[in-house]
């Protein structure tokens, strides 16, 4: 099992705070975004990965409309029943699991038959850009879903996580996060689309591993940037299926080309912002078609591209990121290097050749050192399988 140590604490730590072993242990794994960057809302194409660091949720029903949720790290406690669940402004760690269990059952949770005790636990750092709110989101959604007896599929899953996202912790994220938790699978990239919500995995073979390189910028996506970039690239479609003698309902149907003859009608800004996710899918089909040969560095840059695409155009990468992608740039074993998920801080995602991660990591260490003084975090990732029942 992966992260069994995880497991053991959080089964220990359930038991001992409520007296017998959980009913149910379900576990999702966090993900790295490889290419493909705020596509998912325009409903473009995304590569990416589940990793192997994940968050197990463990519940047990109660007899009563009673519900009790902890956290299993900090061993908080928040307690409510199934006719209050709303959004908390305190303990907001809790809107992750209840915005869940609320929208599992259609935003009417008073409905469920009974309350539940439940306690979670993960491995994966937070604020780095690794979804840990998607893992804890999908955990639940499995978890309780089991417990109630309710069948969904897993993009109905992903679905009922990205609620939770836009109601009850305020942010309007796209499917990408929830999906990839979800589909990941050992050793392969999961290649979405969606418009049409369709979940490929493509082998990667073992000449090539992910880096995760943690910046310590601070990444937050509930403060209003992700939204606006969100809202921006909304107006554009707007504007170019005024435009364009073709339906557009999203920027997923603009091409670059297009982009380039009508972008005159859009204001700057609107402009820049646009650019970014319409030239991000045109990289990940021309990445995947790479993959299918094999070319690894052929997609790496492609990755580079991705990252000087953010930094310009979508303004969403900092210094933090910039100097650890421009370090990666200068070492021959890394193949590509790209901020990976939302931005503005986080972490950037390597195409590695796997045996000279440590001396990748220690490169990267030293520049970054010796710019801002403290140390970036450096994980090799395996792909992963998703989400599971333990
Ligand atoms: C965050 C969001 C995703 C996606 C990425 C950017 O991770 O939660 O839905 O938009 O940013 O690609």
């Amino acid at each position: 099992m992966q992260n069994k140590e995880v497991y053991d604490e959080l089964v220990a730590k359930f038991e001992k705070m409520y007296g017998a072993k959980p009913e149910i242990v379900a576990y999702a794994p966090g993900r790295i975004e490889v290419l493909g960057n705020h596509t998912d809302y325009n409903e473009g194409y995304v590569f990416s990965a589940a990793i192997d660091k994940g968050t197990f949720f463990a519940v047990s029903a109660t007899a009563d409309d009673t519900c009790e949720l902890t956290a299993g790290d900090f061993m908080e406690t928040a307690k409510f029943t199934t006719s209050t669940v709303k959004p908390a402004t305190e303990m907001t760690w809790q809107n992750y699991v209840t915005g869940t269990f609320n929208w599992l059952f259609d935003g009417n949770p008073a409905s469920a038959k009974h309350g539940w005790k439940g306690m979670f636990l993960g491995n994966i750092p937070l604020g780095a850009g690794l979804s840990s709110s998607a893992a804890l989101e999908m955990c639940t959604v499995l978890a309780l879903s089991k417990l109630y007896g309710i069948e969904k599929d897993k993009t109905a899953m992903a679905k009922i996580g990205q609620k939770a996202e836009h109601t009850f912790a305020g942010c309007p994220c796209g499917l990408l996060d929830q999906a990839s938790s979800m589909y990941g699978k050992e050793g392969a990239l999961v290649k979405s689309d969606f418009r049409y919500n369709t979940f490929e995995t493509v082998e990667m073979g073992p000449k090539v591993a992910f880096m995760m390189v943690k910046s310590n910028a601070k990444h937050a996506l509930v403060d209003g940037a992700y939204a606006s970039r969100r809202q921006a690239c909304e107006d554009a479609a707007k504007h170019f299926a005024g435009v364009l003698r073709k339906k557009v309902t999203h920027l997923r149907d603009v091409t670059m080309a297009e982009w380039v003859l009508y972008r005159s009608g859009l204001a700057e800004t609107t402009a820049k912002r646009a650019v970014h996710p319409i030239g991000e899918d045109e990289r990940v089909l021309q990445g995947a078609a790479l993959l299918e040969k094999g070319d690894l560095a052929g997609f790496g840059a492609l990755m580079y591209d991705s990252h000087e695409s953010s930094r310009n155009w979508f303004e969403n990468s900092c210094e933090e990121l910039d100097t650890i992608v421009d370090t990666a740039k200068a070492i021959p074993e890394v193949y590509g290097a790209r901020l990976s998920g939302g931005g503005f801080g986080g972490s950037c995602c390597l195409l590695v050749d796997p045996s000279a991660a440590d001396k990748i990591a220690a490169q990267i260490t030293k520049e970054y050192k010796a710019k801002y003084g403290d140390e970036p975090v450096c994980s090799l990732i395996k792909p992963s399988e998703g989400a599971h029942f333990v």
